[in-house]
């Protein structure tokens, strides 16, 4: 087990909780004209970070390692915030793309990192997560540049 590893894969963990409070955040107080597309979108946002959290929290387990497992903890390591002033639709997009963003880079170097400590299975299931990340930046840049723009 190494430790410089798991204390990253805890760090993504604690993101991964925040996302998934924060999308059901979107998902109830989104509002307008795209409320359901973008309901349903928070939803099935969600339903990924559960997924992406439960995984990572047993290749923790599978590696030796502890994940964390409290709110109190995912708070203090979060590298993400929660959910905050954001209220138009655009602005819950643009809060998505960047948190996606930051997570995927981070799962990109902790990737690197676990390749370069001898650890390709975990590299390889981490640049999974990237791999799916990288499609919902898209596919949510996608649905930001049909929303009308900002007055
Ligand atoms: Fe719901």
């Amino acid at each position: 087990m190494n430790k410089k590893i798991v204390d990253k894969l805890n760090v993504h963990l604690a993101d991964w909780n925040i996302l998934y409070t924060k999308l059901h955040h979107y998902h109830w107080y989104v509002t307008g004209p795209h409320f359901p597309t973008l309901h349903a979108k928070f939803e099935e946002l969600y339903e990924f970070a559960a997924d992406a959290l439960d995984e990572l929290a047993e290749r923790i387990l599978a590696v030796g390692g502890k994940p964390i497992s409290s709110l109190k903890q995912y708070l203090d390591q979060t590298l993400l915030t929660e959910a905050g002033k954001e209220s138009t639709d655009e602005e819950m997009l643009e809060a998505v793309i960047e948190d996606f963003r930051k997570v995927s880079e981070g799962l990109k170097k902790t990737s690197e990192e676990a390749d370069e400590a001898g650890d390709s299975v975990t590299a390889d299931f981490l640049n999974g997560h990237v791999e799916k990340l990288q499609k919902q930046i898209w596919m949510l840049t996608a649905t930001a540049k049909g929303l009308p723009v900002k007055a």
